[in-house]
C-alpha cells in the first residue's frame, strides 16, 4: 500500500522584496496584484511566520528587539501575490513620535483602495490578548477585512495545554475554536494551514468589491 505525500497548497518558487511604505502617502506595489498583511503586537513572531510561509530563511528581518519594523514591507510570491509585513504595535519603548505615526500608515494602508484581501492577525498562544489586540481586532472588523486569527509559538505550550489555551483565547474572543489556528515558526506547524487559508484569500473575489 502506497501513501500519498501530503500536497503543498503553497509552492514557493520565488520571493522577491519590493519596496517599503514608511508614509500613508508614500510608495506601496503597484495594484496589479492581490495582497495580504500579517499583524500583530511588536516580537509576537510576524516576520517569522512570513519567514516559514514562504520557507525563506531570511526574507522578513527576524529580531529579538521588538518594534524594529517601522515601515510595511512588501514581498512578491511567485509573481501571484504579494505579502506586507505590517509594523508590530504595543511595544512600550518605541518613541511617541513612532507610535504617533503607525496608526495613520496602517490604516491608511488596510482601508485604502489597494488590492489587500485580507488580513493575518497573530496572537501570541502563551497570553490573552492585550487591549492593543482588541483594538485592532476591532478595527479589522469595523473596516469588515476578512481576517484569520492566528496564534504564534504554541511550541512553548506542552502538547496537554494547547487545546485548553484555544479555547480560552477562542472564548475571549467571542470565537469559536476552530476559527483559530496555531503555529510554530520553531517547528513550522500550522504552516500548510496557513498556506492554504492565504490561498483561499488571494483567490477569492475582493471583500471591497462585496455589497
Ligand atoms: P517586530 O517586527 O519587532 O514587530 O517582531 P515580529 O512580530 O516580526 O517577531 P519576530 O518574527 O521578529 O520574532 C520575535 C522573536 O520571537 C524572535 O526571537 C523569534 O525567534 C521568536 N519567535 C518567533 N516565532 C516563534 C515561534 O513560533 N516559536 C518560538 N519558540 N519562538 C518564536
Ligand atoms: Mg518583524
Amino acid at each position: 500500500m502506497s501513501t500519498t505525500p501530503p500536497v503543498d497548497p503553497l509552492v514557493i518558487k520565488s520571493v522577491e522584496f519590493i519596496g517599503g511604505m514608511a508614509s500613508p502617502e508614500g510608495w506601496r506595489p503597484p495594484a496589479g496584484l492581490p495582497e495580504v498583511a500579517v499583524s500583530g503586537r511588536s516580537n509576537v513572531g510576524k516576520s517569522s511566520v512570513l519567514n516559514r510561509l514562504v520557507r525563506r530563511k531570511k526574507m522578513a528581518r527576524v529580531s529579538n528587539t521588538p518594534g524594529r519594523t517601522r515601515e510595511i514591507n512588501f514581498f512578491t510570491v511567485n509573481d501571484q501575490f504579494v505579502l506586507a509585513d505590517l509594523p508590530g504595535y504595543g511595544y512600550a519603548r518605541v518613541s511617541k513620535e513612532a507610535k504617533a505615526l503607525w496608526r495613520p500608515l496602517i490604516e491608511s494602508y488596510i482601508s485604502g483602495d489597494g488590492p489587500l484581501r485580507g488580513v493575518v492577525q497573530l496572537l501570541d498562544s502563551r497570553h490573552d490578548p492585550t487591549g492593543d489586540d482588541r483594538q485592532m481586532l476591532d478595527y479589522l472588523g469595523s473596516v469588515g477585512i476578512p481576517t484569520l486569527i492566528v496564534l504564534t509559538k504554541i511550541d512553548k505550550l506542552t502538547a496537554r495545554a494547547r487545546a485548553g489555551r484555544i479555547e480560552e483565547i477562542a472564548g475571549l474572543l467571542e470565537l469559536d475554536p476552530e476559527q483559530i489556528l496555531a503555529t510554530s515558526s520553531e517547528t513550522g506547524e500550522g504552516r500548510d494551514e496557513l498556506a492554504a487559508a492565504v490561498v483561499d484569500l488571494i483567490t477569492q473575489p475582493s471583500w471591497r468589491s462585496q455589497t
